[in-house]
């Protein structure tokens, strides 16, 4: 038997701590003893009901875990026993465009495929990628997603180059991979956060400018002032309905927005912007395993070490989520599956 996170019915406070039965290795697939998992704003959302109030029950939730390998079932050949893995976001996307049978394949929401958190798990060979040797078990779980969404943004829609300007909102799990990217490809970061003491934290980490949106409400204005009118050429835009318009203010002329979330509701815009300034507005669903790996590479060769805040126990998820519902974490919250 194992332990598992459970959700039965939705709400923190339902999340149930539960015994499952172990899994077995079928033909072509892994155990994987998790180690670690880390938190999304996604799984929030989908804990609390408002991802997909239809979301099929019982599931465990949570998309990005690490962990070793324990069992190799027949007809494996890429994994042995001990390696260290990350299972990728959508289990079966593995390369180019996404559609919707891979991104049916989610892991985290919803019964058919369900999440990381718990203490083993079977895996497609497939559907894995090796940990960096940099990285520990809690650091590599917090790639697949949030990682992952911040390298399609920048490096694959983004085609980010040295020398440009990338705006981030905020300073959740997304936007600080992105900064992070963004300095390892040479950028001029500007970056907005809602405090003074998470503005040091980001100036340590890199960023050239920072704006503390609650005292600069019109923080659009203080991104052209600090470009000198010309605006940034790609936008990491998390907040949807309270940022979008600023976000679409603060690029420039033929610059990328690259649409990943919407923190503070749904966004009812003037489309007369995009338009007018010819922008470039990409919706990005996190990414595939190729992504991951080129993240994986970009990581190592730079020993880039991903940012997080807290690390929980694993009997601590009900604690963990409602941390990330504070909004206080800088980075990403882990819980450590031991
Ligand atoms: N499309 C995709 O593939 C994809 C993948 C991952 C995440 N997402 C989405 O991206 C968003 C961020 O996810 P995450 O996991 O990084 O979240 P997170 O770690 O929970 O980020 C929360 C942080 O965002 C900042 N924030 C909150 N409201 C804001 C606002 N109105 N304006 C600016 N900043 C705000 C706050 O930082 P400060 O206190 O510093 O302001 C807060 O601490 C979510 O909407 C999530 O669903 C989408």
């Amino acid at each position: 038997m194992m332990k598992a996170w459970v959700i039965n019915e939705f709400g923190i406070d339902n999340l149930a701590f539960e015994d499952r039965e172990k899994p077995q290795a079928g033909s072509g697939d892994v155990v994987v003893r998790l180690r670690s998992a880390s938190l999304n704003y996604r799984d929030f959302m989908v804990v609390t009901g408002t991802y997909n109030p239809r979301m099929k029950v019982p599931a465990i939730p949570v998309s990005d875990g690490a962990g070793e390998i324990v069992e190799v079932g027949s007809n494996v050949a890429k994994w042995k026993v001990g390696d260290r893995v990350m299972p990728i976001f959508a289990q079966h996307w593995f390369d180019g465009e996404t559609s919707e049978e891979k991104r049916r394949t989610s892991l985290g929401a919803g019964s058919q495929w369900d999440g990381v958190l718990r203490e083993y798990a079977a895996f497609h060979e497939e559907s894995l990628v090796k940990i960096p040797e940099s990285l520990s078990f809690e650091e590599a779980s917090t790639l697949p997603c949030a990682g992952v969404t911040a390298w399609n943004a920048l490096s694959v829609s983004g085609n980010v180059k040295a020398g440009e300007t990338v705006l981030t909102l905020g300073t959740g799990g997304v936007s600080i991979f992105a900064l992070q990217l963004a300095k390892l490809f040479g950028a001029r970061v500007i970056a907005t956060t809602s405090s003074e003491s998470k503005m040091a934290k980001l100036k340590e980490l890199g960023a050239d400018e920072t704006i503390n949106y609650r005292v600069r409400e019109d923080w659009d204005s203080a991104v052209l002032e600090i470009t000198e009118k010309k605006g940034v050429d790609h936008v990491i835009e998390v907040g949807g309905g309270d940022t979008l318009g600023r976000s679409l203010t603060s690029v420039r002329l033929g610059g990328h927005v690259a649409m990943i979330g919407a923190l503070s509701g749904p966004a009812g815009f003037n489309p007369i912007s995009v338009f007018m300034k010819a922008v470039r507005l990409q919706g990005i669903f996190v990414g595939s395993r190729k992504m991951l790996e080129d993240l994986c590479k970009a990581v190592e060769v730079n020993r880039m070490k991903p940012v997080i805040d807290r690390v929980f126990e694993f009997d601590e998820a009900r604690e963990a989520l409602k941390y990330m519902q504070s909004g206080s974490h800088f980075g990403k919250i882990v819980l450590r599956i031991s």
